[in-house]
């Protein structure tokens, strides 16, 4: 069984709630246990943290056993070095996820630290994003 962990950086725990004209009004906790029903076949983890260091922590904890990683990084995806540079230090590969199209948003979050470390990129599905991550992972 494959095992995946989906990693959330910063104001991801509101989701349901925060500017729910970008992001909807589903939970994550919610959305979750889709995915969980969805993808029975896959041992499928969840950590989120608001505090950068936590976040290269667990990145550097499951980066050498796990057999993928579905990273939003959030706000830190436009402003972490640390965090890009934990991306390319290990081995598991990293999807990078984010929910809205960032690209369609301002310019500050056209630059991304992740995807240069990064397996590949999905974003502006809304949360269908991380559907489509884990299915990557998947045998074709
Ligand atoms: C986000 C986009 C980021 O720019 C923003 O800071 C977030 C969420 C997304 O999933 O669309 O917090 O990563």
């Amino acid at each position: 069984m494959k095992k995946l962990i989906i990693i959330h950086g910063p104001n991801l725990n509101l989701l349901g709630k925060r500017e729910p004209e970008v992001y909807g009004t589903t939970t994550f906790e919610e959305y979750f246990s889709h995915l969980k029903t969805k993808f029975k076949d896959v041992q499928l983890a969840y950590f989120q943290s608001n505090i950068e260091g936590e976040l290269i922590d667990k990145i550097q904890e499951v980066g050498f056993s796990y057999d993928g990683i579905i990273l939003n990084a959030a706000a830190y995806t436009h402003t972490s070095v640390g965090l890009g540079d934990a991306v390319k230090a290990i081995s598991t590969p990293v999807v990078e996820v984010h929910i809205s199209n960032t690209f369609k948003r301002e310019d500050f979050r056209h630059i991304s630290y992740i995807s240069a470390g990064a397996k590949g990129v999905i974003l502006g599905f809304g949360l269908s994003s991380y559907d489509l991550a884990i299915q990557s992972f998947m045998p074709a």
